[in-house]
C-alpha cells in the first residue's frame, strides 16, 4: 500500500547542495534552453526538438491522478536551476515507479549533483511514498549515469538491443532496477 498523499503533496526535498522543488512555470525558460543542449540531447536519445510552448506545458504539468512527479533540481548556494528529474508510470498496484534525471548542461556533471538528487529522490520514493521497485532506461554508452545508477543501488536487469538509432548509429539500452530491500537501513 502506498502513501498517494505523500505524492500529491509535491514535496520539497533538501539535500547538502541542492533542493528538489515541483517542477513549475517558473523553470520555463531554463527547462527550455536545457532542451537544446545537443550533448544532453545524445546522452537522453532525444530526437524530438521541444517547442517553447512544449515546455512551458510540461513545467505547468500537475497529473491529477499521482501518476507521476517533476521536480526541478536547484542550487542551494544561488537558487539556480540545475535541471530536473521525474518519478512516472507511477503504479500504486505493483508499488513501482520508473525513474529519469536531466542535468541541464554538462558543465554541472561530475560534481555529485546527479548522485545526490538520486538518493534523495529513493530515499523519498521508499521511504515516504512506500514504493517497493524503481526501474530505469538508460543507454549503454552513457557511463557516467549507469556509474551513478549503481552507486545509488541500481543494478541491470535486462538489455533492449538497438533502441536507439543516432546518427546512423544503433546502441543498446540497459534496464536497471532497485528494490527498497536493495538499499541499506540508514545507521542512526
Ligand atoms: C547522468 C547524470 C544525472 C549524472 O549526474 P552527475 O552529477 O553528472 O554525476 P556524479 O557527479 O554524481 O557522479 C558521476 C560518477 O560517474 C563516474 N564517471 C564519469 N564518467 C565516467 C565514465 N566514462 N565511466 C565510468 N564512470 C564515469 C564518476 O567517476 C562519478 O563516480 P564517482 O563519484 O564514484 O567517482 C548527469 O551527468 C546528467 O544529467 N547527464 C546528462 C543527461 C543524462 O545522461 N541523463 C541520464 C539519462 S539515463
Amino acid at each position: 500500500m502506498i502513501n498517494a498523499s505523500a505524492l500529491r503533496d509535491t514535496p520539497t526535498l533538501v539535500g547538502e547542495r541542492i533542493r528538489l522543488v515541483p517542477l513549475g512555470p517558473e523553470h520555463t525558460d531554463a527547462y527550455f534552453s536545457a532542451s537544446l543542449d545537443e550533448e544532453i540531447r545524445r546522452l537522453t536519445g532525444s530526437h524530438r526538438h521541444l517547442t517553447y510552448e512544449d515546455a512551458r506545458e510540461r513545467c505547468e504539468r500537475r497529473p491529477a491522478d499521482g501518476d507521476r512527479l517533476d521536480l526541478a533540481i536547484i542550487s542551494r548556494e544561488d537558487g539556480s536551476y540545475l535541471g530536473d528529474l521525474f518519478l512516472y508510470a507511477i503504479s500504486p498496484e505493483n508499488e513501482s515507479a520508473g525513474y529519469h534525471i536531466t542535468l541541464s548542461a554538462l558543465r554541472f556533471a561530475g560534481q555529485g549533483l546527479g548522485r545526490e538528487a538520486t538518493r534523495l529522490v529513493l530515499e523519498y520514493a521508499f521511504d515516504r511514498v512506500g514504493l517497493h521497485r524503481i526501474w530505469l532506461y538508460v543507454y549503454t554508452f552513457n557511463m557516467r549515469a549507469i556509474a551513478v545508477y549503481r552507486s545509488c543501488g541500481f543494478t541491470v536487469e535486462g538489455r533492449l538491443r538497438d533502441s536507439l538509432f543516432w546518427e546512423g548509429r544503433r546502441h543498446d539500452a540497459l534496464l536497471m532496477g532497485v528494490l527498497r530491500s536493495d538499499i541499506p537501513a540508514k545507521e542512526d
